[in-house]
């Protein structure tokens, strides 16, 4: 056990390929206990954490904050919209600028591969809390705790991701994520335009997950137990009618979900693809995902800055 916390110990976390699937398990066991613990540990009290978020962000920035804070870390936020970036400083002096101020850095940017620039500048541990449409590897470990805290396992389930399949990032850390695990099924449901970009398709053949293309959720929704569900990502369109012509082409209603057992989840902010309805069906999992990304990433920061003895 203590080999593995050694082996989390100030590392970044920029993709969620890059864990172990013991790594994981140990993080969800943590994550148990600041979900059943009342107070939390002041672990982090000599630390500071910094986040910049150059995309917009209401749960992952504050969750990261809520994280650190209870644990009694310090925090500080670089606002891309009034820092000096506005005077035309690059992005490598703003992160060296925070390694300076900080212990750890959690970064969110439009561009893929920013979050791996970062570490690489960066002696300080990096968190990718989300990069263009690449990976967002906390929420997928988030997503995978709330399967295993709610259904008792991972491995042995069928799943259906659905919607906006190229550009979600978090559609694609979700399913890296499954490949470290044993799903018995893996759909992938989408409109034919917002299919799986090639080369996550391929990474998923290679390690032969099962899975199979769908494109109407109806199609498999009786033998689904997990529905994980996503958001057009309309700000990734080059082609604002493209967007309006698949918007609402998915919907998740209640009346769908009679026919149905599997859990509900979405990494949120939802838009028409889950009505307010879904809310009171026994089915609805999002909200309490969302609430457990605090003890997620308090186990997360613990793991990565605290003491690993
Ligand atoms: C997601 C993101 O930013 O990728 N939100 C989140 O972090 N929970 C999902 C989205 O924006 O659709």
């Amino acid at each position: 056990m203590a080999k593995n916390r050694a082996s989390w110990s100030k590392r970044d976390v920029i993709s969620i390929l890059d864990f172990s699937r013991e790594e994981l398990e140990l993080l969800f066991e943590e994550t148990d206990k600041f979900v059943t613990q009342e107070k939390a540990p002041n672990t982090l009290s000599e630390k500071i954490v910094a986040t910049a978020f150059f995309e917009p962000s209401t749960r992952t920035r504050l969750s990261f904050s809520v994280a650190a804070l209870r644990l009694g870390a310090k925090v500080i936020d670089l606002s891309p919209d009034v820092s000096s970036l506005l005077k035309g400083e690059s992005f490598a002096d703003t992160i060296s600028m925070l390694e300076g101020y900080a212990d750890l850095i959690v970064l969110r940017h439009p561009s893929e591969g920013a979050a791996l620039f970062a570490a690489e500048l960066c002696e300080k541990p990096v968190i990718n809390g989300g990069d263009g449409s690449q990976h967002h590897p906390t929420q997928a470990m988030l997503d995978l705790y709330t399967v295993s805290r709610t259904l008792g396992q991972i491995d042995g389930l069928v799943y259906a991701v659905v919607g906006d399949l190229k550009y979600s990032r978090t559609a694609s850390s979700l399913l890296y994520a499954l490949t470290k695990f044993k799903p018995k099924m893996v759909h992938l449901v989408s409109p034919e335009a917002l299919a799986l970009r090639k080369e996550v398709y391929q990474r998923l053949k290679e390690v032969s997950l099962p899975m199979e293309v769908h494109s109407s959720i109806e199609e498999v929704i009786s033998q689904v137990d997990v529905i994980y569900l996503t958001r057009i990502q309309k700000e990734r369109f080059a082609d604002p009618d493209e967007y309006k012509r698949l918007k609402g082409s998915y919907v998740i209603t209640k009346s769908l979900l009679e026919k149905s057992h599997a859990i509900v989840l979405h990494p949120l902010p939802r838009l028409e693809e889950l009505p307010y309805e879904v809310d009171r069906t026994p089915n609805a999992a999002y909200i309490k995902q969302a609430h457990w990304g605090v003890p997620l990433r308090m186990a997360l920061l613990n793991l990565i800055l605290g003491d690993s003895q």
